[in-house]
């Protein structure tokens, strides 16, 4: 294995140490990127095989010799093409040491959402399975240290959709529950089961939207009470899908059947009141209305997040400790 000292660090902005992992996960007589050897006596790189060309197999064999030596490069000019490939095989990201933080967060971004997006396309368990296992790569990739989750919330969407809108409210969930539990996190205190169970939740708590119709989620104009009533069965969709998929978790029911419930018992479905309410369904309730304030939607132009945040301080049907926890995470994310 070449030492990292013997890799100057010029080159290792401009280029990227590729794994025998990540090598082996593409097609191997046609891989989609330029390669790159590193030649030790001149301390650069060289060109190994160009994109569009075939390699042989007395190649594939000098390759894999010097991917394992730590020899082999890819262009970081080729970004886009690996972290569309990696994010169809997310666990990749957990086995790579040499991508940097904020490509993680690229590849986490495109897989979820084009997952997510699937999913409420066709909610059916097998391609539910698929997007479990891709939340658990995100959670196994977090849990390791919680402040990774901040580098996802410089990539929330701005535009709305429903997949959009579930990505966006599991990234600022998970950022304001590590904030919120940030001592426990430090402490060790915070159980695994509980953290997948509740990342689960936030970014599936609108599932039960899939049960309605496309032309009135989009629908610009105010909802008929008819209308209304349709909407405002989602959670109970949600939790009927859950039931189909035997996923019996608390903190996830939590989520998909509080998160419109409010304080005041002005919510639904249950209008339950503050005391019945768990902490889970509280979270994800301040979480989607944020999430979906920040967002152009067909009804509303998007809203400065500070602002967004501010008002929901100031309504006394959510959570305040947990309105108030959000504002003091964006007044932190902001410094940094
Ligand atoms: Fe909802
Ligand atoms: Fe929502």
């Amino acid at each position: 294995m070449a030492k990292t000292s013997e890799i100057p660090d010029a080159l290792n902005e401009e280029y990227y140490q590729i794994s025998a992992d990540i090598l082996g996960s593409f097609n191997k007589y046609r891989p989609p990127i330029n390669i790159y050897r590193f030649v030790e006596n001149v301390a650069r790189v060289a060109p190994f095989y160009r994109k569009g060309g075939r390699l042989t197999n007395e190649q594939i064999e000098e390759l894999a010799q010097m991917v394992n030596d730590g020899l082999v490069f890819v262009s970081r000019e080729d970004h886009p093409v690996y972290v569309k490939h990696i994010s169809y095989q997310l666990d990749l990201v957990l086995v790579d040491k040499n991508l940097k933080e904020r490509e993680i967060a690229d590849i986490f971004t495109q897989a979820l959402t084009r997952r997510i997006g699937e999913f409420m396309e066709q909610p059916v368990k097998i391609v539910f399975d698929k997007l479990y296992s891709d939340l658990m790569v995100l959670t196994e990739y977090i849990f390791q240290d919680i402040h990774r989750i901040r580098a996802l919330f410089r990539r929330l969407h701005t535009e709305h959709s429903l997949e959009n809108h579930s990505f966006n409210s599991g990234v600022v969930g998970l950022n304001l529950f590590g904030s919120i539990k940030a001592r426990d996190f430090e402490e060790g205190g915070v159980k695994r089961k509980m953290f997948d169970n509740l990342t689960l939740g936030l970014f599936l708590h609108d599932m039960g939207m899939t049960k309605v119709a496309k032309f009135l989620r989009d629908k610009t104009q105010a909802l008929t009470q008819e209308e209304r009533q349709k909407v405002t069965m989602h959670p109970k969709s949600g939790l009927d899908m859950l039931n189909k998929l035997e996923i019996k978790f608390p903190e996830t029911l939590a989520c998909v059947m509080e998160h419109h419930e409010r304080l005041n018992r002005t919510g639904y479905p249950q209008k339950k009141g503050a005391e019945e309410l768990s902490f889970e369904g509280k979270l994800c309730a301040v979480v989607d209305s944020f999430s979906a304030m920040i967002t152009k939607r067909p009804y509303a132009e998007a809203m400065d997040q500070m602002k967004a945040s501010a008002t929901l301080t100031k309504d006394p049907t959510y959570d305040k400790k947990i309105a108030d926890a959000l504002q003091v995470m964006l007044v932190q994310l902001m410094k940094l």
